[in-house]
């Protein structure tokens, strides 16, 4: 036996001697040495295995994990439980109107299977009937999942087993290795040599002030020995679509323009013609931001310029006719969307024509849930001149969105207090419409009173809402969750 590996780690030795007091083999998990957690055992098995003082023999063995998808219909309910309660309260509902009320995927999945118990639509109505026993199944259903989340298989019910197997979607297989072991002759003379002395492995100040050190030696180190594979780095997803949307924009001769995190309500929204008492503007949807220094104000002329058209208007347009505060517009606050850098680009840049964007970061005071983030990333495309119209700002979208990838685009009418008129951008996206995001022609009272001659248009759109589209997430939380795996076999790399 090589010399050095029999060198033990502290690790080593209380495993060994926890398998000397067992004759036979022992499984993996039931090897519990004092002061070592799971992680440390199994590696120092693994080590003792190469060293050769153990006799370890494999087994494989199927386990069952939740995928997102299950993991989230353990916490929101199964699709065809949630159908049937709805069902329940509104007695009947028509397809569409299904829609409307939960996830696609989740009204077809919760048809499928309701269709097995008997409630199927008819003529394009779904019509509650009380199906006996309903309940009780459902329950079944989620303690079934319950015990896979808690990795119980203990008593699993192999007929629910076979019924979500066949389902799809929500159950992981994982195939397990066991491990069983035992001590070996090597593994019991290395143990006894072991007792020499407890040699230091980590250098500690007490041990170097104590001198310790000098009795006790060092467990030497096997610097051949096989060490964990290093992967290289990669960019993380989201760094590779901002790139990709920045190379977009500049292919279509757009310069970024630059921004802040923090910015006034002024500029965020009163430069903008949002009314101070607009509801996006309450703290349960804007972050505020406190400041002890008195705030200097980037062009301060512009609250000047906002209360007049707010309180009066500008010119035949008639303003919203209230008292502006001018304190409102100094309130400090986390942006909530980029359009507050087009306007103040465009304000100290008003030389038409001028093509910006922006791939930034917009903060916004909500719960995040699995399409929901409190801090995304915004998309932002401003152009500003004399052939600025509804059919350009439509033609730079689709050329856009197409290199985006989003082949299928239709506009909708929509409504944002800046932009008159105002349409949304949504993308068909296998057969499902999915929202892209905002654009308009900016309002007379946003450009003329900051000295815009021509018309401007923009749009704009969060970018994790397209990334769950690009690398097929289910959750939208998954992008920042730093899930090693994810991020290491994410379907995009360039
Ligand atoms: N700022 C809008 C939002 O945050 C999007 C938008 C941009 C709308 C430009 C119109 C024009 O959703």
């Amino acid at each position: 036996m090589h010399q050095k590996a029999m060198d033990l780690s502290s690790k080593e030795v209380a495993v060994l001697s926890f398998l000397s007091g067992i004759r036979d083999y022992i499984e993996e998990d039931q090897v519990s040495p004092k002061g070592l957690d799971r992680k440390e055992t199994s590696s120092a098995i693994s080590w003792l295995e190469a060293k050769g003082l153990i006799d370890v023999i494999r087994s494989e063995e199927i386990a069952y994990e939740l995928s997102q998808e299950g993991a989230r219909y353990l916490s929101v309910g199964l699709p065809e439980e949630q159908l049937y309660l709805l069902l329940e309260s509104q007695s009947a509902v028509s397809l569409p109107d299904l829609t409307a009320k939960m996830n696609a995927t989740d009204v077809r999945i919760g048809l499928a299977q309701l269709a097995k118990f008997g409630i199927r639509p008819s003529e394009g109505i779904i019509s509650f009937k009380s199906v006996p026993q309903f309940h009780e199944e459902m329950e079944r259903r989620k303690s079934f999942l319950e015990a896979i989340s808690r990795q119980d298989f203990k008593d699993l019910d192999s007929s629910l087993l076979e019924h979500f197997r066949k389902r799809g979607g929500l159950l992981v297989e994982k195939r397990k290795t066991r491990r069983k072991m035992k001590i070996n002759e090597p593994g019991r003379a290395a143990l006894q040599e072991s007792g020499q002395g407890d040699r230091v492995e980590d250098l500690t100040p007490e041990i170097i002030a104590s001198g310790a050190w000098r009795e006790r030696g060092f467990r030497s180190f096997d610097l051949t020995a096989p060490s964990e594979k290093f992967s290289g780095g990669y960019y993380h997803p989201m760094t590779i679509l901002i790139s990709r949307v920045k190379e977009i924009f500049t292919s279509m001769g757009f310069s970024e323009m630059p921004g802040h995190y923090i910015e006034t309500a002024g500029w965020n929204m009163d430069a903008l013609f949002i009314p101070q008492d607009h509801p996006a503007r309450e703290m349960q949807d804007t972050f505020y931001v406190t400041s002890k220094k008195k705030v200097e104000m980037e062009f301060p002329e512009i609250i000047g310029i906002s209360r007049k058209v707010h309180e009066r208007g500008f010119g035949k347009y008639p303003g919203w006719g209230y008292r502006f505060n001018e304190d409102e517009s100094r309130r400090l606050l986390l942006r909530t969307h980029t359009t507050v850098s087009t306007i103040r680009y465009l304000y100290t840049h008003r030389d038409s024509p001028q093509a910006v964007f922006s791939v930034e970061k917009v903060f916004r005071h909500e719960s995040t849930d699995w399409t929901h983030l409190a801090e995304l990333h915004q998309i932002e495309g401003a152009y500003y001149g004399k052939d600025a119209n509804l059919s350009t700002l439509k033609s730079l979208m689709r050329n856009f969105y197409t290199q985006m990838g989003f082949k299928n685009i239709k506009f909708i009418p929509s409504y944002y207090p800046y932009t008159e008129p105002s349409m949304d951008a949504v993308a068909i996206v296998n057969g499902k419409a999915v929202e892209l995001g905002g654009s308009g022609i900016f309002r007379p009272e946003v450009t003329r009173p900051i000295g815009l001659r021509e018309p401007v248009i923009a749009w704009g759109m969060g970018l994790e809402r397209v990334a769950m589209l690009f690398f097929g997430l289910p959750d939208i939380r998954q992008l920042y969750r730093s899930d090693l795996e994810w991020l290491k076999n994410y379907p995009i790399k360039n």
